[in-house]
Order: C-alpha cells, then sequence, then structure tokens
C-alpha cells in the first residue's frame, strides 16, 4: 500500500530540516485510537512535524487493518508533516510488512547482532525500502531496557564513534539509532546510569555531520505524573527518567529524533487513576478516557515545546 494515500511523508525531509535548524522530530509511540488521537492533536496544536512510531508489539495489539484505518479516518495531509513508522523491527520480513501495509518509516534493530550482520540486514530492508521510497533507522551500540522484549539488555554498551562512521559508509542508512547512555522503560536510573555520554555523542557528529542521530529511550519520567499515579494506588517507586537538558543539549549537538513512549504510558495511566478514583461512579470508558487522552495531548505539547523545539516548525 502506497503510503501517500493516508497524506503520509517519509522521514527525509524533516530531517534535513532538523539539522540545519538545531530541533528534534518527536517519535511518539501510541497503541490505540486514544494515543493517537492525543499525538495527532499535540502535533497540530503546535505546528509541529511528528513521527508516530509503532512497535511490533503495538501492531500486532491494534491488527494491520484497525492500524491503517485510523490513519487513513486522521485525514492527513503531507502538509502536516506526520510519518507512520515502525519501531524496533526485529526482522526484514517485519520491515517489509509494515511497509507493504503502508507505513513510511521502518526501523530495522539489529543492534543485539554482529556489527557485519547488522550491516547486512541493515542492507537488506534499504533495498526493499527504498524502492518503495520508504525510509530506514538502524541501531549500532545496546541501548538497555527491561520492557521491550526485542531491545532488552542488561547494560548499556555505548556506540562506538569509528564503528558508526563505518556503518553509514557501509550502508547508506537514513539515520542511526546510538547509544550514549539513554535507557528503556520508567527506570532509567538504577546504579549503572551515569547520565549521558556527550563526548560519544560529539565524535559521531564530527565524524558523520550529515547524518541523522535518534535518541531512543528519552522519556523524562514526569514526576508530577508519577505522583498521580502513586497517590492513586499505583506502585512507580523509584522510576526516574533522563533530566530535560540533557535531552535539549542532545537535540542542540545534532539528535534528529527521539523517541518517547514511557512519558505517553505514565500520562495516559495517571489520568485513569485519577479518574477513577477520584469518581467511584462513574463507568462510562468515555469519561475516563477522554481524560487520559487529554493527559498524553497536554504531555506530547510539553514535550514538542520544551524538549524539542519543534514547535511552529511546520512549512
Ligand atoms: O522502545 C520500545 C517501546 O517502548 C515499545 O515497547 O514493545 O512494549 O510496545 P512495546
Ligand atoms: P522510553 O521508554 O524512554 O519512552 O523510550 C521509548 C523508545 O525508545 C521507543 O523506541
Ligand atoms: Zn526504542
Amino acid at each position: 500500500m502506497d503510503y501517500n494515500k493516508f497524506g503520509l511523508v517519509n522521514t527525509t525531509e524533516m530531517f534535513s530540516d532538523a539539522i540545519a535548524h538545531k530541533y528534534a522530530i518527536p517519535a511518539f509511540n501510541f497503541y490505540n485510537m486514544e494515543t493517537l488521537n492525543a499525538i495527532l492533536a499535540a502535533a497540530r496544536e503546535t505546528h509541529s512535524p511528528v513521527i508516530l512510531a509503532v512497535s511490533e508489539s503495538a501492531l500486532h495489539y491494534m491488527g494491520d487493518s484497525m492500524l491503517m484505518g485510523m490513519i487513513m479516518g486522521a485525514k492527513l495531509t503531507t502538509r502536516d508533516c506526520v510519518a507512520l513508522h515502525l519501531d524496533h523491527g526485529a526482522s526484514v520480513d517485519a520491515c517489509k510488512h509494515a511497509i507493504d501495509i503502508g507505513f513510511s518509516s521502518v526501523m530495522i534493530d539489529a543492534s543485539q547482532k554482529n556489527f557485519s550482520e547488522n550491516v547486512e540486514l541493515t542492507q537488506r530492508v534499504i533495498e526493499y525500502a527504498h524502492k518503495h521510497n520508504v525510509t530506514v533507522e538502524s541501531e549500532l551500540g545496546v541501548i538497555a531496557g527491561t520492557e521491550d522484549e526485542n531491545t532488552s539488555s542488561k547494560k548499556s554498551l555505548y556506540t562506538n564513534p569509528n564503528d558508526a562512521y563505518e556503518f553509514v559508509k557501509r550502508t547508506n542508512v537514513d539515520s542511526l539509532a546510538i547509544a550514549i547512555g539513554t535507557n528503556h522503560g520508567a527506570y532509567k536510573c538504577k546504579s549503572e546510569f551515569k547520565g549521558l555520554r556527550f563526548d560519544v555523542l560529539s565524535e559521531i557528529v564530527n565524524l558523520l555531520p550529515k547524518t541523522p542521530l535518534v535518541l531512543h529511550g528519552a522519556s523524562r519520567i514526569p514526576q508530577h505524573l508519577v505522583g498521580i499515579i502513586e497517590k492513586f494506588g499505583g506502585k512507580m517507586e523509584n522510576a526516574c527518567g533522563i533530566p530535560m537538558d540533557d535531552i535539549r543539549q542532545a537535540v542542540s549537538m545534532h539528535v534528529a529524533k527521539v523517541n518517547v513512549d514511557s512519558d505517553s504510558r505514565i500520562a495516559f495511566t495517571a489520568g485513569i487513576r485519577k479518574t477513577l478514583a477520584t469518581n467511584p461512579k462513574m463507568f462510562n470508558p468515555r469519561d475516563y478516557l477522554s481524560v487520559a487522552t487529554d493527559m498524553v495531548k497536554q504531555n506530547c505539547i510539553d514535550e514538542i515545546k520544551t524538549v524539542m523545539n519543534s514547535a511552529n516548525k511546520l512549512k
């Protein structure tokens, strides 16, 4: 299916503008109508380009036709500057499948494989994707985390800048996810977390000044939202994210895409917990889901304005 039919764009122009003007394209994960609406409303209200990220498990949860039906229902045009992106595709087949159903961008995550296998899998995805004008992200180095089966890894292996240079030279990949100390999930401040390695980032940028770089695991884990979850019966002890200033600094140093999933999950859950706990008689899901949707939207607006610097960047 041609993604142009859905009013989607690939990431080429969004990344070149982001690099030229030192901002990042937000990549927000979604998994249902509410989170999709929240992200699109936030992007529209702030006039920001946006990447709608769907993990393999989220695609499985929504189903191909339900997902693409929702994207069709969003009535996007290319002026909205929205890409639909497969997040952490674990295989060439998963990437091909996403392209076949209308995704405009895919990630092949072969970061756990050895260097040459990673190169080879990336080349195979690029060969198919570029025929369909779909852009490709790869990952080098391992971003630690516990929540995603495909990416789970106990420690963070920083990206080696020379490997990154060699990888891009061999594959000509459209964007590269790098490991500089971010990690997936809501518990980023375990003992091994020592802040971001801006020295590694700066070496990579010097070697690859034209390659859009991607930060995964960049949620801030807003403490006011964690507080709401805990106040209304949830348990998120020691939940902790990447300091906002660190992400802002990375964005100012050429990072062109910043991935956020956990923050939206937390905002959504906080909205539901608070609304149900304070309205014990409420049982219409539309009532509490609309509060949760609005909390995700407000969090996305906040990230767009304060972290990504991508507000008012639509042409
Ligand atoms: O980086 C991974 C995302 O947070 C997706 O996680 O597979 O649980 O949807 P998920
Ligand atoms: P967070 O868990 O920090 O939101 O990371 C999301 C991510 O990297 C999705 O690919
Ligand atoms: Zn990720």
